[in-house]
């Protein structure tokens, strides 16, 4: 799925990724080409803006073919939010539409033991571009404000739909592995039901 906007974002993406390996400095320079895409008026096709009423949806707009990156649109419905998750892996978002309250903590030690650390919470409008998550700072929960679907526009990497990640009870510090998969943008809500029983396999 592409647009001639889509395309030349995707470009961009490829420009700074042959130039530097530095996660820092990848998100630095990604984050105003997102921008600048959402500010450019950038519409996504109706099959990739589609909320499901079971959970946030993830639907691939580009995978790199060596999985160095992807490109994705998520969709949460109205109250819907995530569990508290990390990503091991850079990623710059985008807010396409709607808001989104994003709560973070702190990345705790892979031996740590008890409670996350709380590291503040902000609401990302319309417009706005966050870097998420750098390997050493990517834990956060994300929830929908408002009476709309909330929409974002998310550039990760690595293949995020495929790799395995924690997520964690902040109470407790407890992990588990998951696996987000991805959402097919054609098939509407009949794949939701298996999907939810996929990732609730994995955990
Ligand atoms: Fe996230």
């Amino acid at each position: 799925m592409t647009t001639q906007e889509l395309q030349g974002f995707i470009d961009e993406v490829e420009l700074v990724l042959a130039d530097t390996d530095d996660q820092y400095e990848i998100t630095e320079r990604i984050a105003p080409h997102l921008s600048a895409l959402l500010a450019g008026g950038y519409r996504l096709p109706p099959e990739f803006v589609r909320p499901s009423a079971t959970r946030h949806q993830n639907y691939p707009l580009y995978i790199a073919p060596d999985d160095r990156w992807s490109l994705v649109s998520v969709v949460w419905n109205v109250g819907q939010r995530t569990p508290v998750h990390g990503h091991e892996m850079w990623g710059v978002v985008g807010i396409y539409s709607g808001s989104e309250r994003e709560i973070r903590y702190l990345k705790p030690a892979a031996d740590a033991v008890g409670p996350l650390t709380p590291a503040g919470e902000q609401v990302w409008r319309r417009g706005e571009v966050t870097v998420c998550c750098t390997t050493d700072d990517d834990v956060h929960s994300v929830v929908a404000e408002g009476d709309e679907p909330t929409i974002g526009i998310h550039v990760y990497g690595g293949n995020i739909g495929t790799m395995s990640r924690p997520s964690y009870d902040p109470a407790t510090g407890e992990v588990h592995r998951f696996v987000s998969g991805w959402d097919d943008p054609a098939a509407g809500d009949q794949q939701d039901s298996a999907a939810a029983e996929h990732l609730t396999e994995l955990r």
